[in-house]
């Protein structure tokens, strides 16, 4: 069915390259009077409005003046199950999994519940201006169709998997080597590709998988070339721990990803606090990726990421934002890169505004491989994207007066404002193939 094509007048930032390698004026592209035209939920054409004006003359236009247009934003790592739990006091890592969020995903077995906590969810989402997002589920393959479905309603490019689980946990969120494979067989069959959902095998962490299990997700990566690989990965030092007592014949934490197969170009590791350099040097190689969760680090005491190691010039690896909602307190990406900019700053490095909003975007973008789809606003691409208010607050108001910079300085000064006291007051709207939500 084809849609009559719209317009959106705006001022429009956006990300062509990667700021933390490339300098940021060749790395950004920002219009201040811009129009993006849309066809059929795609992205035709993005140029100045002067230029554009007379070409797109019968095409009715959506004006958003003195706003900011940015491509929607990218969660690479978050629990839609652990969504009624955020905010869980007092424990790190091991001991809140099991005092918290054990119980709170074993209601997942009911598919009328998983149903509504992912539309809550997933509305959350959209409040926050986050279009795309790397999900985990439970353990129970009717919470993956739960989650799907309500993906499915809203049009949304959404990734998302079962959780496999076959020791270390209860036995109500327990499934077997065979099971796990075989129901995430089928869970791939009915929803990977279909519309805009793709499907991720999802084996919890090494903890919690025998290494029958794991092979036999590496097994499944094997025969689904496509689907993603997505788990956790060196957060805590307990963890580490136990993982080198449960996995003695491997070299470390990632090589027991490593030798079931679980360590390619489409995987994605939360966390990464506790990485050595030859476990970076390893992603690099495998064109793997780190999702980076700073409220989430910082909330259970986890650690402070090394932003310059993932980022380096010699072993660059492919990196994005995750807000790890349970563990992580906000679902905003805004409010991710500010506690961003604060690791760095505890660790004496400096995230500019620029390099935290590419990770947000095009940065996620490419740690999911769909840089081809989504995390800017190139010709062909989804037309997935964020209104934001600068101004949304009287605070903000007073902060980013002038309406209009005329550097980059401004500009970047402008965006710091915005990341650090926007969250979701800033979201003015979210488009999802060039419709509004709500
Ligand atoms: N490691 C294993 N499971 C989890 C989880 O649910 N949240 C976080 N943050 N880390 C994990
Ligand atoms: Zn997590």
């Amino acid at each position: 069915l084809t849609q009559p094509i719209k317009a959106f007048r705006c001022a429009f930032l956006d990300f062509v390259d990667d700021p933390f390698y490339v300098a940021e004026a060749e790395s950004i592209r920002y219009i201040a009077d811009g129009l993006l035209v849309v066809e059929n939920g795609k992205i035709k054409e993005l140029g100045h409005y002067q230029n554009l004006q007379d070409k797109y003359a019968e095409v009715p236009i959506i004006a958003y003046p003195g706003m900011l247009i940015m491509p929607g934003f990218i969660d690479t790592h978050i629990h839609f199950p652990q969504t009624e739990m955020i905010a869980a006091y007092g424990e790190q890592l091991l001991e809140w999994l099991n005092q918290y969020v054990f119980p709170t995903e074993a209601k997942f077995k009911d598919k009328a519940y998983a149903q509504k906590i992912a539309a809550i969810f997933l509305d959350e989402l959209i409040k926050n201006g986050t279009t795309t997002a790397l999900v985990f589920a439970t353990v129970h393959p009717q919470s993956v169709d739960a989650f799907f479905e309500e993906a499915s309603r809203r049009n949304l490019r959404m990734i998302a998997g079962k959780v496999m689980m076959d020791r270390n946990a209860p036995n109500n969120l327990s499934d077997t080597a065979e099971t796990a494979y075989q129901e995430s067989k089928q869970l791939i069959q009915k929803w990977h590709k279909k519309e805009r959902l793709l499907y991720a095998v999802t084996p919890r962490f090494a903890i919690t998988s025998t290494p029958e299990q794991l092979n036999l997700a590496g097994k499944l990566l094997a025969e689904f070339p496509d689907v993603y690989l997505h788990t956790h990965l060196s957060e805590n030092v307990n963890e580490v721990e136990w993982v080198k007592q449960l996995f003695p014949e491997s070299q470390g934490y990632l090589d027991v990803y490593d030798r079931t197969g679980l360590v390619g170009d489409r995987s994605v590791f939360a966390h990464g606090v506790q990485l050595t350099d030859a476990e970076f040097q390893r992603l690099s190689k495998a064109n793997s990726a780190i999702a980076f969760c700073p409220t989430s680090n910082l909330f259970l005491g986890s650690g402070l990421f090394k932003l310059n190691k993932a980022k380096c010039v010699e072993h660059p690896v492919k990196l994005g934002l995750g807000t790890d909602v349970g563990a992580g307190t906000s679902f905003s990406l805004l409010d991710t890169a500010t506690e961003a900019y604060k690791v760095a700053q505890l660790q004496n490095q400096k995230l500019s505004p620029f390099q935290a909003l590419f990770l947000a975007t095009l940065g996620g973008a490419k740690a999911l491989s769909l840089e081809d789809k989504i995390g800017n606003f190139d010709v062909g691409k989804e037309a997935d994207f964020v209104v934001l208010d600068l101004r949304a607050t009287p605070l903000m108001a007073l902060r980013n007066s002038a309406i209009t910079p005329t550097s980059l300085a401004e500009l970047a000064e402008q965006a710091f404002a915005l990341i650090v006291l926007g969250g979701d007051r800033a979201i003015h709207a979210t488009y999802i193939m060039g419709e509004a939500c709500e």
